[in-house]
């Protein structure tokens, strides 16, 4: 049985819908904190928040689990700038619980939900995961420090990782089960098409950035490929002892003025855009090189950026819905 942490958030509920599919059976833990219990709809079900170290140690007792998936953590970069504290109790002391009832019941497998913010201003494109890690926020050095303490914990006891950076993940399932839906929603496709929808104008966050375009580039990848890549995870510590961090990106890049064009593509309307001061905390350009987790996992992307908007407008119910 696998535990998953955040199972009733965007990407957790995505993963344990494909961990289903693939014929384990999974726990859900979730703090319903920014989660929807009706995600949860694989499983069992338990809410409880990772701060409440007897509760966690309690799951991890009742239930034969065999490996954790950590997804639960609050993950708004500028969130994390403007509330530190919010970030470093629950991110940090949150797994830090976790990891204190995993190894008392004997629970030595993770796949820990880290993040392209690790590396914060990258001095090469596409970023490898040998380049230095050195976060520019908070939410970043959350999933660095985190990442730290599963080396370290594997060489003390033995606690195996695998530790995946996502890039910026988007999209939906495409039979209209899940989607992405955050509230306040801050991240940009939701957004957009929420704009799209409510016939108002939308945000670009900074248009003065050292890039082509001017606007952040970012690496977006659909949940589908983050999903299948969560099972070959799995699959690996399964199969033997590691404490290794991959990348999950595509290894190329999308302005936020692309990401406009392609939402007017796929949705054939026109999009009203205003531009507004740059957002803190956000890097110019964040692309991951996927290479090692097709090299080491067999990982490999299957779905577009026009995939990628074109499901989670289904899923929003396009412009009626
Ligand atoms: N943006 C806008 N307008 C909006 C919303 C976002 O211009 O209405 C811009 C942002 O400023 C940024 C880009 O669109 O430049 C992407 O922003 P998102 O909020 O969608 O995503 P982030 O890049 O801030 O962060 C996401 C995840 C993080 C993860 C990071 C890794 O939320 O958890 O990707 O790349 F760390």
């Amino acid at each position: 049985m696998i535990l998953i942490t955040g199972g009733c958030g965007y990407i957790g509920s995505h993963i344990n819908k494909q961990l289903h599919s693939a014929g384990f059976d999974t726990v859900v833990l979730d703090n319903l904190s920014t989660g929807h219990a009706d995600a949860a709809r694989w499983g069992r079900f338990v809410r409880g928040d990772l701060c409440d170290a007897d509760m966690v140690a309690a799951v991890l007792k009742e239930w034969p689990i065999e490996a954790v998936l950590h997804f639960a953590a609050f993950s708004l970069v500028e969130e994390s700038v403007r509330d530190p504290q919010k970030y470093y109790r629950n991110n940090i002391g949150g797994t830090l619980n976790l990891l204190e009832a995993m190894l008392a019941a004997g629970v030595y497998k993770m796949v820990f939900s880290s993040s392209g913010a690790v590396y914060g201003l990258p001095s090469e494109t596409p970023i490898p995961e040998t380049h230095a890690t050195a976060p520019l926020n908070p939410y970043g050095y959350t999933k660095n420090i985190i990442e730290r303490v599963l080396r370290d914990y594997q060489q003390a006891y033995g606690m195996n990782s695998v530790a995946l950076r996502y890039f910026n993940a988007a999209g939906a399932d495409n039979d209209g089960e899940l989607c992405e839906r955050h509230d306040p929603e801050t991240h940009l496709i939701p957004s957009l098409l929420k704009g799209l929808k409510a016939g108002r104008a939308v945000t670009i966050y900074g248009e003065d950035y050292p890039t082509p375009d001017g606007t952040c580039v970012r690496d977006y990848i659909h949940v589908k490929d983050l999903a299948h890549a969560h099972v070959l995870a799995l699959q690996k510590l399964l199969a033997g002892p590691c404490a290794d961090a991959y990348n999950l990106s595509t290894g190329h890049g999308c302005s936020v003025r692309d990401v406009v064009g392609t939402v007017e593509e796929v949705t054939g309307q026109r999009l009203e855009v205003v531009a507004a001061e740059r957002r803190a905390g956000d890097p110019p350009v964040l692309v991951g090189d996927p290479a090692k987790a097709k090299r080491e996992l067999g990982w490999q992307t299957r779905y577009s950026l026009l995939e990628m908007i074109g499901d989670q407008w289904s899923a929003m119910g396009g412009l009626k819905g």
